[in-house]
């Protein structure tokens, strides 16, 4: 893990770079997950903090060392949040039947307490891969064995044939990890998945004499804004076993400052392991943040979740327009639009791997000075990721994943992404 983490991850590289390379008003980033800065409500944030300083009683201790289980009235407002938004269709007699635990910053660190308390083994997921969660995962010394997906999610058919193909090296399986609106491609598992998803897992553990955990993400599940998409049902009703984790996150609907993320799930030793993590590497999320979030998700959740839809719809429907007039005939298939805030794009031929030709032009690295600009002034970048970092690199998609991209409409203002698609055009032109 030492030796490999000597290195940045492209995770990490891309975000350092952002914050260094990048000229602000000049280039275009539709790389990183940033959200978009007009859905962080500024204002409902310093009334949250006044709110919370002026009311020791309701939030005790604000200013110090919390627990690691999360503070009781933030937990409270998840639940009640869960079921007045009817969130994963879940009520309140199944919710109560769960543990609710905060990270200690964001879905991130509780991904990493899963990561780094359970055995290393194999870890099942969807390909395209979340990235970020996948490297960790190999560098903790698990392997990744990636499934691909369709537009509905995990292939769940194809799982179950790959879980049979490993013979006896099925009782190294660890664990399930599903991002359910999945980052890179924004697919959104259907329901059916999701409940094939906990069978296997229930039959897998039956066989196996053991619980194997579904890890289900549900980073951008509130992101949902098309309202054609049938809305998730839980998956708890049908999990007997209680091994199905759901994983939340406050980032993209209120503040990824915030770094609220939350694990709902069974009482089990993974969860204690979880909260022992939480402790050992930070006692707590910070309580301030804890407080403003329960202060926002009981006071202001409707108005913010409604604004949070309506901005990305209106924004997904001009990028996909824009998509369609400016790459149309270039692209093979393009993916997402309905949930979260990527598109997942795969071109016929033209390759956008960052050795590629269009990388270099995209990335004003051609080395003609007429086309990257003058040396101290070029001219404006657009920063994607490449989609050989979001495939597995030994699963199926690996050629495929070489003329994919994704591209974010979440950061950069949609005159500006319209500007980034006119720059992807002359890009693949270049390249052909
Ligand atoms: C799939 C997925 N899970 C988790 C996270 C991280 O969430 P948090 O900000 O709560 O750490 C992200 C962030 O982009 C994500 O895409």
């Amino acid at each position: 893990m030492g030796r490999a983490s000597t290195k940045p991850s492209p995770a990490n590289q891309m975000m350092a770079d952002v914050d260094t390379s990048f000229r602000p008003e000049v280039d275009i980033n539709l790389g990183v997950g940033y959200v978009n800065e007009d859905t962080i409500p500024r204002h409902l944030w310093s009334q949250s903090l006044d709110k919370v300083l002026a009311n020791p009683q309701s939030y005790p201790l604000a200013l110090n060392y919390g627990g690691p289980n999360g503070t009781p009235y933030l937990i409270e407002s998840i639940r009640r949040f869960y079921h007045q938004q009817h969130l994963c269709e879940t009520n309140l007699d199944v919710l109560a039947g769960k543990q609710i635990l905060i990270g200690a910053s964001g879905a991130t660190s509780l991904l990493d307490a899963i990561a780094s308390t359970i055995k290393t083994g194999i870890v099942l997921t969807a390909d395209p891969i979340y990235y970020i969660f996948a490297d960790l995962l190999e560098r903790l010394g698990f392997d990744v064995i990636a499934v691909p997906e369709d537009q509905h999610g995990i292939r769940t058919e194809h799982l179950q044939k790959t879980i049979e193909s490993l013979g006896d090296k099925k009782k190294r399986i660890r664990f399930m990890y599903i991002v359910t609106v999945n980052n890179p491609t924004c697919s959104i598992l259907s329901n059916q998945r999701r409940q094939d998803l906990v069978q296997i897992a229930s039959n897998l553990s039956n066989q196996l004499g053991r619980k194997v955990p579904l890890v289900l993400d549900t980073a951008y599940e509130m992101l949902i804004h098309d309202s054609q998409v049938q809305s998730p049902q839980s998956s708890f009703p049908n999990d007997r076993l209680g091994i199905t984790y759901e994983i939340g996150t406050l980032s993209k609907i209120l503040a990824p400052a915030l770094r609220i993320g939350y694990m709902i799930g069974s009482a089990s030793p993974l969860t204690n392991a979880v909260i022992q993590r939480v402790s050992d590497v930070g006692f707590s999320a910070p309580v301030l943040n804890q407080a403003m979030a329960s202060y926002l998700l009981d006071h202001h959740i409707d108005e913010q979740l409604q604004s949070v839809h309506d901005a990305y719809r209106k924004k997904a429907l001009r990028v996909r327009k824009a998509l369609e007039e400016g790459l149309g005939d270039a692209l093979e298939e393009c993916r997402g639009g309905s949930g979260g805030f990527y598109y997942y794009l795969t071109f016929k031929k033209v390759q956008t791997h960052t050795q590629s030709a269009f990388f270099q032009y995209t990335n004003r690295s051609t080395g003609d000075p007429l086309i990257d600009g003058p040396k101290h002034a070029k001219y404006p970048k657009v920063a994607y990721v490449p989609g050989e970092y979001c495939v597995h690199n030994h699963g199926h998609l690996v050629q495929r994943g070489r003329r994919q991209f994704r591209l974010s409409y979440a950061f950069e203002n949609t005159h500006r992404i319209e500007q980034a698609i006119n720059i992807l055009n002359d890009a693949c032109q270049y390249a052909s």
